[in-house]
């Protein structure tokens, strides 16, 4: 896809985002708030990866780009740690929020209840490759903890058994 420059504040173009999709707002909050510097880098990209679930070309060059870096950076940054997925793993993504409001508005019990029911923790896919479990640090909407953001959607003060629901109906 295209894509189109904006002007920085700071005077370097910035890419505009490779969609609507209202996640990309959640990484363009996250990339401002780290100035947009190279070094906020791998910060970006785990917002991005918490976002979709994985880190695709089109995202490594929007945030490389964004923070000022060469999308084969980006690249280099995403394949050398581990942690971060460059290919969709399961068909669906479940991301629980474990960032402070959510942690203390029951995060662990949410986590407790994917692991009962799907037998997989953060980071891992089911063996059918139906769900990816991934944890966030937070998703701005910390008045609903605790949240989770399934395939993009996100669902506020959800209890363990609606968690579980939600997932079985998937
Ligand atoms: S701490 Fe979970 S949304 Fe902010």
């Amino acid at each position: 896809m295209a894509i189109a420059t904006v002007q920085a504040a700071a005077g370097r173009s910035r890419p505009s985002a490779p969609s609507d999709d209202k996640r990309w707002r959640q990484v363009d909050v996250r990339m401002r708030r780290l100035g947009y510097r190279p070094d906020g880098l791998i910060e970006a990209l785990h917002t991005a990866q918490e976002a979709f679930g994985y880190l695709d070309d089109e995202a490594l060059t929007y945030v490389g780009e964004s923070m000022g870096v060469a999308p084969s950076k980006a690249y280099g940054v995403a394949t050398f740690y581990s942690h971060f997925m460059l290919k969709p793993q399961g068909e669906h993504t479940c991301v629980v929020c474990a960032g402070t409001a959510c942690y203390i508005n029951g995060a662990a019990g949410l986590l407790g209840a994917i692991e009962g029911k799907l037998g997989v923790e953060p980071g891992e896919t089911t063996p059918d490759n139906k769900i990816s479990v991934l944890k966030a640090r937070c998703f701005g909407c910390c008045s609903m903890a605790p949240v989770v953001m399934v395939d993009g959607e996100v669902h506020g003060t959800i209890t363990p058994p609606e968690l579980v629901t939600l997932l079985e109906d998937l």
